[in-house]
């Protein structure tokens, strides 16, 4: 492993986070700072009967606050409801939002933010840095452990009419203010605990062997793959354990802070086309897809993966095909181990569609800084060895 580090230029941008216990209080202080006086909470079905969301409308009512609460907010959120949200959002006059929840719901908030100042439709904001006017302020609370939406420069929103899910990409979408909280973990049940703390595995991975790294983003990467290896399963065994649940909200920040700015690769394009076609979750997509990843990427790659490997304490001393036979069953040994045995067969998806979903796949913005720059084809037979 050479050990010369990335010298071309690279910014890093990062919003004001707060993490540790009890953070989630401080949202009432936090909507005054910034100026608040009719605060827009976005959350979802699930989140609005939580005591979290209960403790956040608590704060606002103590500080006589005005707030409107938006629920209407899908797994994958679509284009629909960030549209209803901006109507919802300017019918009440809200001048802040604020997002509690998963990458879903933080999502949404991004979108329902961009079009209440742009006045576009959210399709108009599709790509990269094509957001001309800073949104209102906004506050996110996560209440998973992976997605990082609340400090990455990236939303994802569901097209439904044409089915696939678009990425938006730009400084306009960092929030103002992350209260990144670990209690609020403890609530997840199992699955979902493996399938977020597999999307911030991804996030890490991806990242670490963009062609956009950094030597900033290495540190989180590296980091977060440690963090995640050493804890997740602790937090699925043991719910309560809010050192383990710590341990990977921290991890879920490094690999958002990493991702943000060195961004994604072939794991989240498919996972996009995959979401937005079939509905399928996130997190697991990504858990399935990611050996698959490795296998196609490892020789464009191999000091970044060998790099990893060490970090993991695997074994280093073997040619390339063995080195990458290693990392790839490590990897499907850990994701079976926390409880995520399926294939995308089980999901849904049958070879007729394949080729559909790589064409949707090979448009998104991900694959430009995959290590291995891949065409359709290459998609589509990665997606047919997931099956
Ligand atoms: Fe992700």
């Amino acid at each position: 492993m050479s050990d010369r580090i990335q010298l071309n230029p690279r910014k890093f941008v990062a919003p004001e986070y707060i993490f540790g216990v009890d953070s989630r209080l401080m949202a009432a202080a936090y909507c005054q700072k910034l100026g608040g006086r009719n605060i827009f909470i976005v959350v979802d079905e699930f989140i609005k009967k939580s005591i979290w969301f209960k403790e956040v409308e608590n704060g606002l009512q103590k500080t006589g606050l005005e707030y409107h609460v938006f629920s209407s907010v899908s797994p994958n959120p679509r284009d629909f409801e960030v549209m209803e949200g901006v109507n919802a959002c300017k019918e009440n006059k809200c001048n802040l939002i604020l997002a509690l929840g998963g990458g879903s719901v933080m999502d949404c908030a991004k979108g329902i933010g961009i079009v209440s100042t742009n006045h576009g439709h959210i399709h108009s904001y599709e790509g990269v840095d094509v957001i001309r006017r800073p949104m209102p302020p906004l506050i996110c609370i996560p209440t998973t452990g992976g997605t990082s939406a609340d400090v990455s420069q990236f939303a994802i929103i569901n097209n439904t009419t044409e089915k696939y899910k678009f990425a938006i990409i730009s400084k306009a979408v960092v929030p103002d203010v992350a209260l990144i909280d670990p209690v609020v973990l403890t609530s997840m049940d199992g699955f979902l605990t493996a399938c977020t703390g597999l999307d911030a595995l991804s996030h890490a991975f991806e990242a670490f062997v963009s062609n956009a790294n950094s030597a900033f983003t290495d540190l989180y990467s590296l980091e977060a793959i440690k963090l995640i290896f050493s804890n997740l399963p602790d937090c699925i065994n043991n719910p309560g354990d809010l050192q383990a649940r710590g341990k990977i909200m921290l991890a879920s920040l490094y690999a958002g802070l990493a991702f943000s700015n060195a961004s994604l690769g072939c794991v989240h394009s498919l996972a996009h086309s995959l979401g937005g076609y079939l509905d399928l979750p996130h997190g697991e997509c990504n858990a399935i897809l990611l050996p698959h990843v490795v296998d196609y990427n490892f020789n464009s790659a191999p000091d970044r993966y060998v790099k990893i490997m060490q970090t993991v304490n695997l074994p280093v001393n073997s040619n390339t095909t063995e080195l990458k036979k290693t990392l790839t069953g490590y990897l499907i040994g850990f994701k079976n181990s926390v409880g995520i045995n399926t294939t995308l067969k089980d999901k849904g998806v049958t070879t007729d569609i394949t080729t559909i979903l790589a064409k949707r796949a090979i448009k998104d913005p991900c694959n430009a800084t995959n290590p291995r720059i891949p065409v359709m084809e290459d998609l589509r037979a990665i997606t047919n060895e997931a099956l």
